[in-house]
């Protein structure tokens, strides 16, 4: 029998051979060991996700789209991972209807309750999203029944700024994140959280969301921390957030719980008031799934939070990126304000702006905010999709074996020369203006910012929509002295703005 000092000696042996095994078969026995990709990303999933967590992932991932040459269409990010970064891959992986079953990236529970955005199955999100995905998500839902209620907000927003002293200086990045909390808990649960009204973030909602990143973007990207830390139970519990919690995605928990009682307990007992809008707490307890039956308490709970943390800090970033790249180019500025006034003076702009109004008549403006969606995406993540089939999949001119798993990434595409030309990477409204409807449908049709096919996001209408007004409405009424222009920061595959500061002056 082997004695202990013997055992001792023979464990660092081992463990060595379990670790020279492993560098082996992922560099020459895996299925994609013929991929090129730095040799530190095709080892191990860790180098990724400590590029995450220090928010490096866009630089990262757009340096190594310009490393490789054009005729290297699929680049080796993580031993199972292939990165895309030509917009010519994204057809072929996110409309696919059989390349609808989604990565590893998803299975965090970070986030709370499964919800429709990690449904990992594609049958089990196709059947979620046919009971969700109704008209109450498109343009004319919104104009008609909620436009009104979005104008309000913009109001007070509009009535905070001019109250402010011309010499204070103000963080609009946080502000323009907060209106959008508030639309998302107005169109969620019926009434705004006060976030505008009180100037604050509410139960730290954004700033809790955003500490949850850089945990949710490392346990996302590294394999063998999800299979150690979060297969537990016990160990989830203790990691991620509960719902005893008194601020952030815990306290959201609560709230979505305890709010869909409620509204159960009044449809019950025919308590509601009379003529109230619908709000989407409404629409999830109307979703019925293929046999008629409502969705499960989880789905319920689920899909109410996942409104507020898909909708709430993502289009905060939209409307805060895009003013920060006006501000930055005054030229693009003044034609802007100068297309306003020129609407204005025709009588062809509410207070506030309609979205109709800014679609119509500022196609300058227009493009100044798919240029900062497009530069700026707020949810510059790594949407994996895993290749199910038998015989692997062509994707870019590039056979993927099966089992692999294949991603693109808004931040990378958003600036492939091969489809926006040399100047890929500068703020040029006018790209979106020229004569050349081909390529101009060519560009709307590659735009990853709000993902594409079967998984795109559920609430664009709703994040253009508050594009649309509170941007031209804000740039109309004020002038804004850039303080300091802040930075566009990616941590998990999330973006916000920080220290974008301004003073603002309201125009007479
Ligand atoms: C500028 C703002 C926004 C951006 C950039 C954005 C981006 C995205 C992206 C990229 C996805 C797809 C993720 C994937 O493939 O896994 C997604 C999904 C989703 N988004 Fe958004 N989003 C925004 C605003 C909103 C708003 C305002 C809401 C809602 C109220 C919302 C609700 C959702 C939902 C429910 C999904 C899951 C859809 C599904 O899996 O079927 N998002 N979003």
């Amino acid at each position: 029998m082997l004695s202990l000092s013997h055992l001792l000696l023979l464990l660092p042996i081992l463990l060595l051979y379990l670790l020279v095994r492993r560098i082996l078969t992922t560099l020459f026995f895996h299925p994609l060991s013929s991929f090129s990709g730095p040799l530190y990303l095709r080892l191990t999933s860790v180098p990724l996700s400590i590029i995450s967590v220090l928010r490096r992932e866009p630089e990262v991932l757009l340096s190594l789209s310009k490393k490789y040459p054009p005729s290297t269409r699929a680049i080796r990010i993580s031993p199972n991972l292939l990165f895309f970064p030509h917009t010519s891959a994204l057809k072929p992986i996110y409309w696919s209807p059989t390349h609808n079953h989604k990565g590893s990236l998803y299975g965090t529970g970070a986030l709370g309750p499964t919800s429709l955005f990690s449904t990992i199955s594609a049958d089990d999100h196709k059947a979620l999203r046919k009971s969700l995905g109704g008209s109450q998500w498109s343009f004319s839902y919104l104009k008609n029944e909620q436009e009104s209620r979005i104008d309000n907000l913009v109001t007070l927003l509009v009535t905070q700024l001019s109250n402010l002293n011309p010499q204070h200086v103000v963080k609009i990045d946080d502000k323009l994140a907060q209106f959008a909390a508030d639309v998302m808990t107005l169109l969620t649960f019926g009434k705004p959280w006060g976030f505008i009204a009180h100037d604050r973030d509410e139960k730290r909602l954004l700033a809790a969301f955003r500490e949850s990143l850089p945990f949710f973007g490392f346990a996302a990207r590294c394999t063998s921390f999800r299979e150690l830390f979060l297969a537990s139970s016990l160990m989830r519990s203790l990691l991620l957030p509960t719902l005893d919690d008194k601020t952030g995605s815990g306290y959201l928990g609560a709230q979505a719980k305890l709010a869909i009682a409620q509204r159960e307990r009044e449809r019950e007992s025919q308590l509601e008031e009379e003529n109230r809008v619908k709000d989407y707490l409404d629409y999830t307890l109307d979703a019925r799934d293929s046999k008629g039956n409502p969705l499960t308490q989880a789905e319920k709970e689920g899909q109410v939070t996942l409104l507020i943390q898909a909708g709430a800090d993502t289009t905060g970033t939209a409307l805060g990126a895009t003013l920060r790249f006006m501000l930055q180019h005054p030229d693009c500025l003044d034609k802007a304000k100068q297309e306003i006034a020129t609407a204005e003076e025709k009588g062809l702009l509410s207070t506030p702006v309609l979205y109709e109004e800014t679609k119509q008549h500022l196609p300058y403006f227009v493009g100044c905010i798919k240029e900062g969606l497009r530069l700026n995406p707020p949810a510059p993540n790594l949407f994996g999709r895993v290749i199910l089939e038998k015989e692997g999949a062509m994707i870019d001119g590039v056979h993927v074996p099966q089992g692999a798993e294949v991603c693109s990434q808004s931040y990378t595409v958003g600036r492939d020369p091969e489809l926006y030309g040399p100047d890929a990477e500068a703020f040029k409204p006018e790209r979106w203006l020229g004569d050349d409807e081909k390529h101009k449908a060519e560009m709307e049709a590659a735009s990853f910012v709000f993902s594409m096919g079967p998984r795109i996001c559920l609430g664009k209408e709703i994040a253009i929509m508050e594009l649309y007004k509170v941007l031209p409405e804000i740039v109309r009424r004020f002038d804004f002295e850039l303080v300091e222009a802040g930075k566009y920061v990616v941590l998990g595959g999330v973006a916000h703005n920080r220290g974008f500061k301004v003073r603002v002056r309201r125009r007479t």
